[in-house]
């Protein structure tokens, strides 16, 4: 049993590795400015957990770049927090092509807060939000974690800082453990329905845009891109279930408090890659519901293919993905039909 502060933990990824790891038997104190989130999804966090104790799973509303609000957060237990799990951030591309500022900010600036507050409060032990994004246009898929870093867009070079402000402060003084995760395509939802992603306005990422087609607030979905040279023109990802996700924190936790001092970096992919028609063909077959679709143009910054090779965190912690398609494209469907908008009721 471990004390852990999650930041962002109200959002789409902190709300269902929050839940696992309640049910892993760790206490959690959140921060969360609830800038893209509500604070429903960790109450039905707690329904799902049954969670009875109030002291289990504590939430603070702050700021990451507020040292007095993060402070709030690490005097809410009396001992050190044993680890700090960091999701608080924007992850917008378009938007971070927009407002660069804003986006260094939270991210850079916002992580750099955190861990000046960490320090001061004997706590050197991080799980990073990172993301494929960093390796741009990648020379070689399946992406190993060797690859180069060379992200393509604000959002992607906020997270190269961060990364690299780690591998700062690990080699600055002994003591740090730190787990820098990769994440491909974070898609689905807990398979209850009661928790998922509810993204802002229309959304730009394909499950919940394929979600809101199919539960009839969107017309029709367009495929960016069928000219891409794939298996069927349109472009790959590795789709990888949030609650395999979730599982993964949880045993990248677990191996940091157990080893020696160190900096770890692992991508968070399955490893398969499927296109958008071979993702769309799944979600139609699980759900028995048609999807209108049309064929459009590469959306820019677009990639043909991203997938991970996940072989280096099976090597190391012994942890692969469980969940397939079908059962990220059921579940992302259980969660949009049970809440047609989300966590508010319109
Ligand atoms: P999300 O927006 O649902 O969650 C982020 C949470 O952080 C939200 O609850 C938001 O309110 C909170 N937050 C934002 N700014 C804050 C601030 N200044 N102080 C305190 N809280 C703040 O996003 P998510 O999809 O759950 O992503 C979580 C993390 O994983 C992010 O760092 C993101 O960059 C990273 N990531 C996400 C994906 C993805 O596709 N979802 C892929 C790779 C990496
Ligand atoms: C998936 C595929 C689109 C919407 C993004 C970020 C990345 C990471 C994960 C944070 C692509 C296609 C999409 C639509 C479509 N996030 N698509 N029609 O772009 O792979 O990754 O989320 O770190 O940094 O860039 O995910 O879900 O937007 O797109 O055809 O309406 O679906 O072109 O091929 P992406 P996505």
């Amino acid at each position: 049993m471990s004390q852990l502060l999650i930041t962002g933990g109200a959002g789409f990824i902190g709300s269902h590795v929050c839940l696992s790891l309640l049910e892993g038997g760790n206490n959690l104190v959140v921060i969360d400015d609830f800038s893209n989130s509500s604070h429903q999804s960790l109450q039905r966090v707690c329904e799902l957990s049954s969670v009875k104790d109030e002291r289990r799973l504590k939430v603070f509303q702050g700021d990451i770049r507020n040292p007095k609000d993060l402070q709030n957060a690490f005097d809410a237990i009396d001992s050190a927090f044993d680890a700090v799990v960091h999701f608080a951030g924007l992850k917008a591309v378009g938007e971070s092509c927009k407002s660069p500022l804003r986006y260094w900010d939270v991210n850079v600036n916002g992580t750099r807060c955190l861990l000046e507050v960490m320090k001061n409060n004997d706590c050197r032990t991080i799980v990073f939000s990172s993301s494929a994004t960093l390796y741009g246009y990648p020379d070689q898929v399946p992406t190993p974690e060797s690859a180069d870093i060379r992200p393509v867009n604000p959002y992607g070079h906020t997270k190269a800082a961060v990364e690299q402000l780690l591998a700062d402060m690990a080699s600055s003084e002994p003591g740090w453990r730190i787990a820098c995760l990769r994440y491909f395509n974070p898609v689905g939802a807990h398979p209850s329905g009661l928790i998922g992603e509810d993204p802002n306005g229309t959304p730009n990422n394909l499950f919940p845009y394929i979600s809101q087609v199919a539960v009839g607030r969107l017309k029709e979905l367009e495929v960016f891109g069928c000219d891409w040279p794939t298996i069927d023109g349109s472009a790959v990802r590795d789709y990888i279930h949030v609650m395999d996700l979730a599982e993964g924190h949880c045993e990248a936790i677990d191996f940091l408090n157990r080893g020696k001092p160190q900096l770890i970096t692992f991508n968070l992919g399955t490893g398969n890659g499927y296109s958008v028609v071979q993702v769309i063909d799944a979600f139609e077959k699980v759900t028995g519901i048609e999807i209108p679709y049309r064929m459009g143009l590469r959306r820019i910054g677009d990639v043909a293919c991203s997938v991970a090779d996940p072989s280096l965190v099976a090597e190391r912690l012994g942890w692969k993905t469980k969940r397939s398609l079908s059962d990220m494209c059921r579940d992302s469907w259980a969660w949009q039909k049970a809440n047609p908008y989300g966590y508010c009721h319109h």
